[in-house]
């Protein structure tokens, strides 16, 4: 089954070719079978949830959408039980996003459709982690040797864990910055101080601090943006040609100063622009299977 669960799952092969799908996509040049694709979203989301849907519609597929609150949940209804009733529906594939970290390993024995996770708790948020790296491969045009900070609230963060693990893996030298109290032992990555970190990056990837993932939700923000954030001080010190990226929502003016969110470097709204395309190449991905043949897929005109 073609899954996007995790980015380990995917090889180096997938990834160039799915930025190559981004880039038809673009020009409206990829296209899919009818399909129907639930939306299962158990979790707030503006970005993911909604250029899911936009993708569908480019592609002519049929959105299914689901609210948790108004839905058979809310009487009890097993996450298992609700993938499988839409595939009884006709579901041809499902996109979840939910709270519990590898909520799919509850699925992958029964479910037969494909699933692409839109992000599973503080475990990964790999559709975030391809359009991260369509961004990054936009303005590079390569991943060997570029050094790349995640800066912030790395513990709670499924952005932080996708993309260092396949940065990584792709010949990127990986840091963190942040608190010592979300510094995330399961992740082996140097940590620079913040302002170590802002001048010897090529790409600084911002992160949101997640409140709703701290077990004792205090207010973590003051003194924040001076202590461990992008301030506009800091922000000249930058290389030249550096960017700053972030996932977003933004907490302007506490993981980063308010105007540099649409600064000359920051690339964080082409990041929501290329996850329409990304999200595109990844449904098509899935619905294709990875056994038919690629020129099928491919037309002139759409
Ligand atoms: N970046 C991201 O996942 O945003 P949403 O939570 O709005 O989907």
């Amino acid at each position: 089954m073609n899954h996007i669960l995790r980015m380990c799952d995917l090889t180096d092969e997938d990834l160039y070719r799915l930025f190559d799908k981004a880039d038809k996509a673009k020009e409206n040049k990829i296209h899919v079978q009818q399909a129907f694709v639930a939306n299962l979203f158990f979790e707030p989301s503006t970005r993911t949830k909604m250029s899911f849907e936009v993708a569908e519609k480019k592609l002519g597929l049929e959105t299914l959408d689901f609210t948790s609150e108004s839905s058979s949940v809310q009487k009890g209804e097993s996450l298992y039980d609700t993938v499988r009733t839409f595939e009884a529906l006709g579901a041809n594939a499902v996109v979840i996003r939910h709270e519990k970290e590898n909520y799919y390993d509850d699925l992958l024995e029964g479910v037969s459709i494909p699933i692409i996770n839109g992000g599973d708790g503080k475990g990964e948020h790999p559709t975030q982690s391809l359009l991260d790296l369509y961004t990054i491969y936009q303005e590079y045009g390569y991943f060997e040797g570029l050094t790349v900070v995640i800066a912030g609230d790395i513990k709670h963060s499924r952005v932080a864990r996708s993309n260092a693990y396949i940065l990584n893996r792709l010949g990127a030298n990986v840091s963190f910055t942040g608190p010592e109290s979300w510094q995330d032992e399961s992740l082996v990555f140097p940590y620079l101080p913040i302002d170590e970190a802002v001048e010897q990056c090529d790409v600084l990837m911002m992160l949101r601090i997640q409140e709703e993932r701290h077990q004792n939700r205090i207010n973590n923000q003051q003194g924040y943006l001076q202590q461990f954030g992008l301030t506009v001080d800091r922000e000249k010190r930058m290389k030249h040609k550096s960017i700053i990226l972030h996932p977003a929502p933004v907490n302007r003016g506490v993981e980063i100063a308010s105007e540099l969110v649409e600064c000359s470097r920051s690339r964080i709204f082409q990041q929501m622009s290329n996850g329409v395309y990304i999200r595109m190449a990844a449904l098509e991905h899935v619905l294709r299977g990875g056994t038919e043949n690629e020129k099928t897929t491919e037309t002139s005109t759409h």
